[in-house]
């Protein structure tokens, strides 16, 4: 029998595993894989859990609980002023991870480009060379805010690029995208008639006063973007994996043909507490978002205070260490994120892993979303480790 030799089993297994198993063997404070440690929304458990009990369990229609799709048109018109038509330009996904298969499935063809911001969300490029495409990659600055510039990014498209994939708020990088530089990626967009996919999972996670703009609101790509949403993310039910897409019906038609294949349709009873999330009072929204902001000063002042550098995050789940200082000889941010978990007892994941070309080798990814005894145990373990 022949194995190993599909494109996929070239990668190994993923980095969030291999840090996650670590962690578990040398009973180290996991701030590596990033989910939360709380239970979620009680009235959307609840929900879950009545329609389990009473509803229909059979299989819903592939395109998704109108119910659920009904909310996120909703959602987009309160959040973003975005009319969305329900019925054509919604389609609900088992998770975002789904949503982007069906969206990059759905619409490049063998032989067409990608376009992709490192660093980039791990699931991106295999999906896009199980399509037979082929990625391209635009560097983003950690030294100046993560930017980019419109040659560094006209310097990726050619007359093969087919679209780009946009991860906005950012991970790992916690960045969220200004106005300014998602009007120069419209433009360039618009110039070589390309589309995007808009991964758009840490929307209400954006601190310290920032709006998420959507591109899809943006001059000229109302008919050009596909974005992606989470339930995952926007309830902290992870677990769940309860996505959606949105986008003009002529680019929705092949990424639902991709979804049809893929998993055809998504547990009814998790929609519709999901649909049910989606319309809760903005005080949930804001609290998401400033609980996490919290807990993002609270690991970033314990980071800074146990010796580490810490950069700016400005949404996400994330934060990210500049450990250049702390690299013995010969030490890159793997060697050092081994090195923590079984030295100092505290899990991170090396950035690099974020990276298909050019890695720094110099930055940790800490997970933000846990609770505070644990951030507080994890750095506590981290001022003894650095300080002693
Ligand atoms: C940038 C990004 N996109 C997509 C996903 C996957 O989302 P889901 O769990 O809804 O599939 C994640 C999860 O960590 C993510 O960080």
């Amino acid at each position: 029998m022949k194995t190993g030799n599909s494109i996929l089993s070239s990668y190994g297994t993923t980095i969030f595993e291999v840090m996650s198993r670590l962690a578990e063997e040398h009973r180290a404070v996991n701030l590596g894989q990033g989910f939360p440690d709380d239970s979620g929304p009680a009235d959307v458990v609840a929900e879950a859990q009545r329609y389990l009990a009473e509803g229909w369990n059979q299989y819903p229609s592939m395109m998704g609980l109108p119910a659920l799709r009904q909310a996120v048109a909703a959602h987009a018109k309160r959040f973003y002023g975005l009319d969305v038509d329900w019925a054509r330009e919604v389609m609900v996904t088992s998770g975002a991870t789904e949503a982007l298969a069906a969206c990059l499935f759905g619409l490049l063809e063998p032989g067409d480009e990608a376009v992709l911001f490192q660093p980039l969300y791990d699931s991106y490029v295999p999906i896009i060379r199980c399509a037979g495409a082929v990625p391209r990659f635009v560097a983003l600055d950690p030294a100046k805010g993560w930017s980019f510039t419109r040659e560094s990014l006209e310097a990726a498209f050619g007359p093969k690029t087919k679209l780009v994939v946009l991860n906005n708020p950012l991970n790992p990088a916690a960045k969220v995208w200004t106005e300014a530089e998602l009007r120069v990626l419209a433009e360039v967009v618009v110039k070589h008639d390309a589309y995007v996919v808009c991964d758009e999972v840490y929307e209400h996670l954006v601190f310290d006063g920032r709006r998420h703009v959507p591109l899809i609101t943006l001059p000229g790509m109302r008919e050009r973007c596909l974005r992606i949403g989470s339930a995952g993310k926007t309830f902290s039910l992870t677990g769940w994996k309860v996505g959606y897409v949105t986008g003009a019906p002529g680019l929705m038609q092949p990424v639902a043909k991709a979804h049809q294949f893929l998993t055809f349709t998504t547990p009814p009873n998790l929609q519709s507490a999901v649909a049910l999330g989606l319309g809760k009072e903005d005080a949930y929204f804001t609290g998401l978002a400033g609980s996490m902001q919290a807990k993002r000063d609270r690991l970033s002042a314990g980071l800074r205070a146990a010796g580490l550098t810490v950069l700016p995050a400005e949404g996400t789940y994330f934060l990210i260490a500049d450990i250049g200082a702390h690299l013995r000889d010969g030490e890159d941010d793997q060697a050092f994120a081994k090195r923590l978990t079984v030295e100092a007892g505290v899990t991170t994941i090396p950035v690099s892993a974020f990276y298909e070309t050019d890695a720094p080798r110099h930055l940790v990814r800490f997970c933000v979303c846990k609770r505070d005894e644990v951030l507080d145990a994890g750095l506590e373990r981290l001022g003894a480790y650095f300080g002693g």
